[in-house]
């Protein structure tokens, strides 16, 4: 493990403090300071010749780049600005019918999507909650149970963000294709840090993005389109990048591109990825594979710490159903998160699950010693 050790000379963002937040942002590689420079000087040198020269196909290249990681076919994944506007793509796609009218989704989905099904469909759809009794565990045969023959969509995080619940998307995908429903895999919590791959499990849809476990800044977003779902599906959140013929600037009707470019609507955010290519290439260098077995043994030390000192964890005990994420459950959690970002460990707060603490690859054992060492005198001082 020295070799995902050795990458820490990658990263002069992790030089001076505690980097364990990639569940949130991930870490800069050094890498992204060349790209982004490649970009400005593509924008200064070319100006608006840079699209046909290199920023055109940007989108699925990266795209493409993405596929490899994570089991997919080319030209099947496009780039979105975020997940919610990728899922918004997705929801557009479908005619909500009073014999096809439920989505189902668990408790401990992240808020935005919640947020964006709820509205989006309101009126038309019944958005059930299946909720979780501990809040970490997925109760599968409750969900499975949900998803019956009115059930039209089922998105779902392979990982849960507050609790690093690793939820068993085959069986989901199974029994969703089995009543006609599909499911829309949100892989933002494992890609990079759990192995996915698209292909095998056959799942319709998948979002995620590159700014966690993929270091790749901001901005960088996707979207995967099962191919034969891709041919059918047309859009109504589109614009001109998904026309066949986008410089011919045509009136309707709609005209839609084949391939990834038909989930496109308008001018993708090019600077984000440019700098996004950093960490996708440390991450497909490195090995999902590998960094998933440096994640279990980091995690597992820092369970067995919090367990020594009777902290409650927010997070499943058994490593195989865990993903990169340990939350220490502490009371007064949200003051001692505050604290020691003040030292430097770059952790975060969620109402809730308490301290998310998420190592990566290139985290050390020593980092969990010092982090867990700084809480014990946070707790010591008993300020305020
Ligand atoms: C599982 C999951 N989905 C979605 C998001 C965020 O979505 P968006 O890209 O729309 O901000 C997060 C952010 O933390 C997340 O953890």
């Amino acid at each position: 493990m020295t070799e995902l050790v050795s990458y820490r000379t990658e990263f002069d963002s992790i030089q001076s403090c505690h980097y364990l937040i990639s569940n949130s942002l991930g870490a800069m590689p050094n890498r992204a300071t060349a790209l982004t420079k490649e970009y400005n000087e593509i924008w200064s040198n070319r100006g608006v010749r840079a699209w046909d020269e290199a920023w055109w196909n940007l989108p699925r290249e990266i795209g493409n780049k993405i596929a490899a990681v994570v089991g997919a076919s080319e030209d099947t994944i496009t780039m979105q600005p975020n997940v919610t506007s990728a899922q918004a793509t997705i929801l557009s796609c479908f005619d909500i019918k009073p014999e096809r009218n439920k989505i189902v989704m668990v408790d401990g989905e992240f808020p935005s999507l919640k947020y964006l099904y709820t509205r989006w469909t309101e009126g038309e759809a019944e958005v059930q909650f299946v909720v979780s009794d501990d809040g970490i565990s997925v109760p599968m045969q409750k969900l499975l149970d949900a998803i019956d023959e009115t059930t039209l969509l089922v998105p779902i995080s392979h990982v849960l963000f507050r609790s690093s619940t690793i939820v068993d998307a085959a069986a989901i995908i199974e029994k969703a294709h089995s009543v006609g429903a599909k499911v829309v895999l949100d892989i933002y919590q494992s890609i990079g840090a759990v192995p996915v791959d698209l292909g095998a499990l056959g799942v319709d849809f998948a979002v995620g993005g590159l700014l966690k476990w993929m270091c790749g800044g901001p901005g960088a977003c996707f979207l995967y389109v099962r191919p034969d779902l891709a041919k059918e599906l047309t859009p109504r959140f589109t614009g001109w990048l998904a026309h066949e013929n986008p410089f011919g600037f045509e009136a309707p009707p709609m005209r839609y591109s084949e391939g990834s470019y038909k989930f496109l609507n308008g001018t993708p955010a090019i600077p984000s990825l440019y700098s996004c290519q950093a960490g996708l290439e440390i991450i497909t260098e490195v090995g999902v594979e590998k960094i998933r077995k440096r994640s279990i043994d980091l995690t597992t030390h820092l369970m067995k710490a919090a367990a020594e000192r009777d902290w409650p964890t927010f997070a499943p005990k058994d490593s195989s159903e865990r993903g990169g994420t340990v939350a220490l459950n502490l009371p007064d959690a949200e003051n001692i998160a505050k604290r020691l970002s003040a030292y430097d460990y770059l952790v975060d707060f969620r109402p809730g699950a308490g301290i998310r603490v998420s190592p990566h690859f290139y985290n050390k054992f020593q980092e969990l010693d010092d982090l867990v060492e700084q809480i014990e005198y946070i707790i010591s001082r008993n300020w305020d």
